[in-house]
């Protein structure tokens, strides 16, 4: 009896701490944490399952059809209605059921439109409502949609279309609960133009050439929404391994396997550290040039920017990285957008051991360096509430919060830990995370606590919860954060060096032995005034202007605009319109419009290059070259 009460008290007093509350099912649910970006209600209705029935317009550039809305509410709360995220949909009318297969007309109001978040939908239910089903149609102009013409695909013979939902994206392309601790699972049933092949973030995924325009696919594991995703075009597969294949159009396929063989192994590396891969397959989807990521971790389907196809595998640390999101985001998911380090620390943190495990220290060594450097520059450049972790983003955009200081700060801290309690620990720490977490969302608060009660507590006097705050609550870097060290990297500034001082380089040897992340280096090693006539010494005798490799040479235009190194000006007008990927264009306009004279060149290169990328990269530029 005693023992009852006892264990009562404490469920009780679990339940005032808020950790933990009754779902209404009888079993216990975390807390619901507050998510300034979404308009939803779970607490009242919370959606748990989507039915998507879609037919994609490629001449009105529109999606039509239906999304159905499976959803619970806890017996106090039959009343209450269910609040969904939308932006610039159209929706034409809204049905509910009461036993999920026959639907009546119900009652809805669209709120008013913020700039961010878009706008409530509120739909009003009968007590013993199940479903909702919501007749709709985006926008041309849908955020999350991009949508290109047959001449802006490889082929150009075919149009094609794909998503991008994170962060607040996918409710312009989906009426529902657009927040990240809402886990949903979700089928789908796609109607595109006969001949052209959809793909989504879900099993069903076709291997073979089949196009008939009508495909089905259901994702069976919870997943927050933001992580669902579809592309529409001619596509083509081929097998990488076991369970790992690649997507994308025909003429790109070979290339794209290539690159990418090492997948499979990846996969494998991972499981031994961190435990299974649980979505089943591993696919990649590589895109046209104008996606404006480089990755996107869409579960069983990778999005990744085409310029990560160096020809020599040397930018795949991509794929570790989305491949990492498997577990550090995918499987155990930040709660709300300022928990964003949860997934992106993480997951760089994991993408590093992941390079490590295939190409070994000295290629994870020099990747941690150059991540140290730029979040070095970057820190420098930003001010001090930004600089925190655990960041805070009301009244923001919370793409403002994808900076690289969640990746690179928030790995260097999984770093220390590391070093503190030792390799053994601390991978079974985060094996166990992973594990009691799994298709759970959670705050940087619940990650604390269990740091605190599973390493810090259990291995007593090596980090005190001081210092874990220190570095999820403060701005800068903590003294003790861990220095990446690269022998390689010294050699590469000492040829820099070299260089400077008038000496000869051995040029061949270098070309022979460098990998991409040393030739980085050796321009990031330059001082930031050059000179124009350096330039041309460096590029008569490596070629920059010409590299093939997307990161090369964005280095190198960078310098190039920095210098007013005139012999690459037709290559970088050439790489603005031919790349949309943010990460490069975005730096590169900036550092054009630092001049009058630049600011009129970028302005003329943007009028070509604007309508062929994403809205996402537009509305970063717009805001770059605004007047
Ligand atoms: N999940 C991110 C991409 C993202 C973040 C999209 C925030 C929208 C909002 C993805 O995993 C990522 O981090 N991509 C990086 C590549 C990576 C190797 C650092 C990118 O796109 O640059
Ligand atoms: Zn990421």
């Amino acid at each position: 009896m005693k023992t009852v009460l006892a264990i009562f008290l404490l469920i009780l007093a679990g339940v005032m701490a808020g950790k933990s509350q009754p779902d209404g099912r009888g079993g216990m649910a975390i807390r619901m944490a507050d998510d300034v970006h979404s308009y939803a209600n779970p607490q009242q209705a919370k959606v748990t399952h989507v039915d998507l029935d879609w037919t994609v317009l490629f001449d009105q550039k529109i999606i039509k059809g239906s999304a159905t809305l499976s959803f619970q509410r806890p017996p106090d709360q039959v009343n209450a209605p269910l609040i969904l995220d939308t932006r610039e949909l159209t929706i034409e009318k809204v049905e509910t059921s009461v036993n999920g297969t026959v639907f009546k007309p119900t009652t809805f109001q669209m709120g008013a439109v913020d700039k961010f978040l878009g706008a409530p939908l509120t739909i009003q239910l009968p007590p013993n409502a199940k479903k909702v089903r919501v007749f709709y149609s985006t926008s041309p102009n849908a955020s999350g949609l991009q949508w290109l013409s047959p001449e802006q695909t490889a082929g150009k013979k075919q149009p094609f279309m794909f998503s991008q939902a994170q962060a607040i994206h996918a409710r312009s392309f989906i009426p529902l609960q657009d927040s990240p601790q809402i886990r949903i699972t979700y089928s789908a049933r796609v109607r595109t133009p006969k001949g052209l092949l959809a793909v989504m973030s879900a099993a069903g995924n076709s291997q073979t050439s089949a196009r008939n325009g009508d495909y089905r696919f259901s994702m069976t594991h919870p997943i927050p929404p933001y992580l669902i995703a579809i592309a529409v075009g001619d596509l083509k597969f081929q097998s990488l391994g076991k369970r790992t294949g690649v997507y994308t159009e025909p003429s790109m396929l070979a290339k794209s396997a290539y690159e990418l063989a090492d997948t499979e192994k990846m996969v494998e590396a991972t499981e031994k550290i961190y435990g299974p891969y649980r979505w089943g397959r591993y696919d990649l989807l590589v895109l046209p040039p104008s996606f404006p990521f480089g990755g996107m971790e869409n579960p069983m389907l990778t999005f990744a920017t085409p310029t990560i196809l160096a020809g020599d595998r040397s930018l795949v640390s991509l794929v570790a990285h989305e491949l990492a999101h498997s577990w550090s985001g995918n499987l155990v998911t930040n709660a709300t957008w300022r928990d964003f380090w949860l997934n992106e620390g993480f997951t760089t943190y994991i993408e590093r051991r992941i390079i490590e495990a295939v190409y070994g220290t000295n290629r994870r060594e020099m990747e941690a360096m150059l991540g140290k450097q730029g979040l070095l520059e970057e820190l420098a450049g930003t001010p001090e509430s930004d600089q925190i972790l655990h960041i805070n983003l009301d009244g923001r955009d919370p793409d403002d919060g994808a900076t690289g200081i969640p990746y690179e700060k928030g790995a260097l801290f999984l770093r220390y830990l590391e070093e503190k309690f030792g390799r053994a620990k601390f991978d079974v720490f985060l094996k166990n995370y992973f594990n009691s977490h799994a298709f759970q969302s959670i705050t940087t608060e619940t990650f604390v606590d269990y740091l605190d009660q599973n390493l810090l507590q259990k291995y007593p006097n090596i980090v005190s919860l001081d210092e874990v705050n220190e570095w999820t609550e403060k701005p800068g870097l903590p003294k003790t954060a861990p220095s990446p060290k690269s022998d390689a990297f010294e050699k590469v500034a000492a040829q820099a060096k070299n260089f400077m001082d008038g000496k000869a380089l051995s040029i061949q040897r270098m070309q022979k032995d460098w990998s991409t992340q040393e030739w980085l280096h050796f321009l990031k090693s330059m001082p930031e005034n050059l000179g124009a006539a350096k330039m041309a010494e460096l590029d008569k005798m490596f070629n920059f202007t010409n590299s093939g490799n997307s990161e090369i040479a964005f280095q190198w235009l960078m310098m190039s605009i920095k210098n007013n190194y005139k012999a690459a000006d037709a290559r970088l007008e050439n790489f603005l319109i031919s790349i949309g990927r943010r990460k490069f264009v975005r730096p590169l306009y900036t550092e054009l419009a630092k001049t009058p004279e630049g600011m009129k060149r970028a302005q003329e290169i943007y009028a070509k290059a604007r309508p062929g990328y994403h809205p996402i990269t537009q509305s970063s530029i717009d805001a770059v070259l605004k007047k």
